[in-house]
């Protein structure tokens, strides 16, 4: 299936571990320019340097961002269209991973997942009305079922991302701008939030395993893929969804 991404222009938040790492290269392995940011400078030096060996013809760039800090992602957001001419893509892929019951974990997981997300996609809006482009934005099956993580915002704030993303494909469709959420299940990550808690909670780890009907957690590169197909020209007429990348671990029907 030809994707017909070649000279689109793609942000991606939180791009240099994990999933965030994966979109960026499924993206460049379809040809299109992306521009990535974490607020690590080493492993923006290091991604930077990878990419460009992995993908000689491509055009990967990364920035020390701190999507927190709004103001320094909204100027981004205007950097990355300086320099490229456009946006055709926006993928707010940062959570904090807020899990505590805490007043500090609800405002900062309200301030990194929700509104800091909603930021990037303001900024970028005028650039996707120009293009017909789109937003794919990331959740968690964490935002459908109550899990290990309840009480906390995680869960709670992963459900607004639905929410607001459904909302944005309804009010923007007449504009030419679709947006999809993707929801990740348990997704295994050596230096990620699954492998932490392989270190150093082996029984949560076992136990949460255990839940998985495909007997293993998912890949980075399994998301990926779901995200690059539906920014991409074959899901044209796919707007408002919620796609659920779990192997089966949420029980609940999704009507
Ligand atoms: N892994 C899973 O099982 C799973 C399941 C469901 C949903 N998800 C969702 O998938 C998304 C990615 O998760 P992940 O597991 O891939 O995370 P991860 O492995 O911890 O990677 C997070 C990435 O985001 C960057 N980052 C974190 N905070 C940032 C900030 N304030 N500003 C800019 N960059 C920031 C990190 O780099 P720095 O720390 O250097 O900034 C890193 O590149 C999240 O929205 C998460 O909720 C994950």
């Amino acid at each position: 299936m030809h994707l017909g991404l070649e000279k689109k222009v793609v942000l991606v938040t939180g791009g240099t571990k994990g999933i965030g790492r994966a979109i960026v290269a499924g993206f460049l392995l379809e040809g299109a320019t992306v521009h990535f940011c974490s607020r690590t400078e080493k492993d923006i030096t290091a991604a930077n340097t990878k990419l460009a060996s992995d993908f000689p013809s491509a055009k990967a760039h990364g920035s020390v961002v701190d999507v927190s800090k709004l103001d320094d992602l909204n100027a981004w957001v205007e950097s990355c269209a300086k320099e490229s001419g456009q946006i055709d893509v926006v993928v707010p892929n940062v959570s904090c991973f807020a899990m505590k019951n805490t007043r500090e974990d609800w405002q900062a997981c309200f301030h990194t997942d929700m509104l800091a997300l909603w930021s990037i996609i303001q900024t970028s809006l005028p650039y996707l009305e120009k293009t017909k482009g789109n937003v794919v934005t990331i959740s968690s099956v964490t935002g459908r079922d109550v899990d290990f993580t309840a009480p906390s915002p995680y869960g709670a704030m992963k459900a607004a991302v639905v929410h607001y993303t459904a909302q944005l494909a309804h009010t923007m469709a007449g504009k030419g701008v679709r947006a999809n959420c993707v929801s990740p299940g348990n997704i295994y990550i050596e230096d990620g939030v699954w492998g932490d808690i392989e270190r150093n909670l082996p029984d949560l780890f076992k136990s949460q395993m255990a839940l998985n009907p495909m007997g293993r957690m998912g890949k980075a590169e399994e998301i990926a893929d779901a995200v690059v197909f539906l920014a991409s020209q074959r899901a044209s007429f796919v707007s408002g969804t919620n796609t659920v990348v779990d192997g089966s671990l949420c029980t609940g029907v999704q009507l």
